[in-house]
């Protein structure tokens, strides 16, 4: 570090952006980007800091991967555009062929393109309905599916996210996520028996939400926005068995826990189930804009005029996240990415008996999370304690986020070193000691 941030051109760039940029927009911490390599971030100011949050979960090839460079380099000197959604082009082709491979499912599969998360959910939600002919859906508490209107009303993280945006889709039925940390039940694992899987059938579907009007089922394999919480072994099995029970669709929100994120190319695979339809965005592209929906052939019927984004599947995303794709397997980021996680999750596991503030560490591969906690007994949660440690990591040099109420997440890139790592968690732990003491 060569100033304590927000140095003096960062202070004048965030003034500028008050008086111009709209205030919907969430930010961290002053941090003005001037460059990022790899896992490194240079802000305007000349300090350098270890990306331990990817740009929010988007770069997990690392900055400027040359390969990724490289492809949309040589496609600037081809085309930029030719709206996929009304005539043809390979790069999206190529691109399906790839999606389709790496994707849960040894079935036939179509892909929609979009730019976007929110609008990956809003074609799986609308795709779903078509197929289906049917109008309900059932969404978790906690979850983060997006903010355009349709995504929003699956949405349900925080109040500010909804607050005046009403009336939303009808027909979202939100039940409680499995956060055996803090069990809405009350109940413990294994010894619940899944109950959070039971309640759906016993207390809504068969009380008040007729099974045959509902579609899909939409879930993230690990909450991301909702604190990073895993659910335990076994759910998604549970949950697949009650799904086929009523013939409802499930849909996988992959946007932050897939392409490779978990040690494998998606969530989901960690309970060995099949989804019929799958969203993908974020680090699809590492970080050019590009939202995918891949579903069953079968399911994905609409026909033509009845979904279409006029920049959905643009040929630069495209060659940047066939790069992705090909880095991941060439470089085995999902095999780093579970040896570098794996380690982390020891030291936070270590950091955890040492403090009485950190109540629980979770996490697959490089998504993982400690909630912080004003001490262990009561498990109350301590958002300013979070907040505090967020801050006093960035102004030592590394940028790192917090997520759901209280808990500080860590997704470096994939390509993340050992060194790195190591760097990056002995400014972490000794500020996590520093907070408790005070
Ligand atoms: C799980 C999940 N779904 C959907 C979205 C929405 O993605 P976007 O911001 O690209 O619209 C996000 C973004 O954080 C997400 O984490």
């Amino acid at each position: 570090m060569v100033v304590t941030p927000p140095g003096p051109r960062a202070r004048a760039l965030v003034e500028k952006d008050k008086a111009l940029i709209s205030p919907s927009y969430v930010r961290f911490y002053p941090l003005v980007i001037e460059s990022a390599k790899g896992c490194i971030l240079r802000d305007v100011d000349g300090n350098e800091y270890i990306d331990f949050n990817s740009g929010l979960v988007c770069l997990n090839v690392g900055h400027l991967h040359p390969k990724v460079v490289g492809a949309v380099k040589s496609q600037c000197d081809r085309f930029l555009h030719y709206s996929n959604t009304d005539f043809y082009y390979r790069e999206v082709v190529d691109l399906a062929g790839k999606l389709s491979e790496i994707t849960p499912g040894r079935f036939e599969k179509k892909v929609y393109f979009g730019n976007s998360g929110t609008e990956a959910v809003e074609a799986a939600i609308k795709t779903s309905k078509w197929h289906t002919r049917r109008h309900r859906f059932i969404a978790f508490t906690s979850a983060f599916h997006g903010r355009t209107l349709g995504a929003l009303s699956f949405t349900a993280s925080k109040p500010v996210q909804r607050r005046y945006f009403f009336p939303l889709l009808s027909g979202v039925t939100h039940v409680p996520y499995p956060y055996c940390y803090r069990c809405p039940f009350k109940l413990s694992y294994p010894d619940c028996d899944y109950w959070c899987v039971d309640f759906i059938d016993e207390m809504v579907l068969q009380k008040y939400v007729p099974p045959e009007e509902v579609a899909a089922i939409l879930f993230e394999p690990i909450q991301g926005e909702g604190g990073y919480v895993v659910p335990p072994a076994g759910y998604f099995q549970r949950l697949k068995k009650l799904a086929d029970k009523y013939g409802v669709l499930l849909i996988d929100d992959e946007i932050q826990a897939g392409m490779g994120r978990t040690g494998r190319w998606f969530a989901v695979e960690h309970w060995g189930i099949e989804p019929d339809i799958v969203c993908i965005a974020k680090a699809i592209a590492s970080g050019l804009p590009l939202g995918a929906t891949v579903a069953r052939a079968s399911i994905m019927d609409w026909v033509g005029g009845s979904h279409a984004s006029t920049f959905g599947g643009n040929p630069l995303a495209c060659v940047a996240s066939s790069a992705v794709i090909d880095v991941i397997k060439g470089e085995k980021l999902l095999e780093n990415a579970t040896k570098q996680g794996n380690y982390i999750l020891k030291r936070l596991e270590t950091l955890k008996e040492d403090c009485n503030i950190v109540g629980d560490v979770r996490g697959k591969g490089l998504m993982i999370g400690a909630e912080i906690v004003e001490d262990k007994e009561t498990r109350k949660a301590a958002p300013e304690k979070a907040k505090e440690i967020m801050m006093r990591c960035w102004r030592r040099g590394i940028a790192v986020i917090t997520c759901g109420v209280s808990a500080v997440r860590i997704v470096p890139p994939l390509t993340i070193t050992r060194e790195l790592v190591d760097a990056g968690l002995e400014i972490l732990e000794a500020v996590v000691k520093e907070v408790e003491k005070q």
